[in-house]
């Protein structure tokens, strides 16, 4: 049976566009996959506080905790065993000023970290985690690549994919709903025009 983790980095409900498109992707999942949704505005993220930062030092050199770090810690390794479990990873993800959400970014702060979501390995870093993705950015605007060149203002999907290639999460699909500040119809457009790759990436699971 397959795992879905459905990570959420909009605060916009059923308004977001990314969320329009992951709801087009989890309705196309066959019912033998489980989905876990994890709203990262609605739930209430651990804030990185020096108890934490101090566990995180004494964790990666194999100090003991103090009981006030345990129990911080442990909200971090409750994240990270709720992002390994899962099989597939899917990311609703808007652009906020070129980047992604504050919400998103502590996530990415809280689940990251050496020995726990990836290893250094001879080569370089390796995840830990064995998921495939699926990750939708929505978008104001248009930043598709112009004249076969990035636009250098995304720094949402470059950033994206190194930290789903640093935490093991391969393959990752892209899937990209833009020029959604033009109204509620050219959102609902760009949302339809991603129908068939949400649809497609949902079949390949079961
Ligand atoms: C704080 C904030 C910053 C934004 N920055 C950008 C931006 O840099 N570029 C852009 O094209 N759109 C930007 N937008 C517009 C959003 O990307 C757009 O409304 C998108 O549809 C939001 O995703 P959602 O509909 O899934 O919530 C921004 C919106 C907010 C709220």
């Amino acid at each position: 049976m397959t795992k879905v983790l459905y990570i959420c980095a909009s605060p916009r409900g059923e308004d977001s566009a990314a969320v329009q498109g992951a709801r087009v992707f989890l309705g196309a999942l066959a019912d033998s996959v489980t989905v876990t949704e994890f709203n990262l505005f609605s739930e209430s993220l651990p804030e990185y506080t020096h108890t934490l930062a101090g566990a995180k030092q004494k964790t990666m050199t194999a100090m003991e905790l103090s009981a006030a770090e345990a129990a911080e810690w442990a909200q971090v390794t409750k994240l990270v065993d709720q992002f390994l479990s899962a099989d597939h990873v899917l990311m609703a993800v808007p652009m906020w000023n070129f980047g992604v959400p504050y919400k998103f970014k502590q996530y990415i702060d809280l689940l990251t970290h050496p020995g726990l979501t990836f290893r250094m390995a001879k080569d370089g870093p390796r995840g830990v985690g064995s998921a495939t993705g699926t990750v939708i950015y929505s978008r104001g605007g248009n930043y598709s690549p112009k004249n076969g060149q990035p636009d250098p203002f995304d720094f949402q999907s470059p950033y994206v994919k190194a930290w789903a290639s640093l935490v093991g999460i391969n393959p990752l699909e892209e899937v990209l709903i833009q020029g959604t500040m033009a109204g509620p119809e050219a959102q609902q457009q760009a949302v339809d025009a991603v129908t068939g790759q949400l649809t497609g990436a949902a079949a390949g699971l079961s």
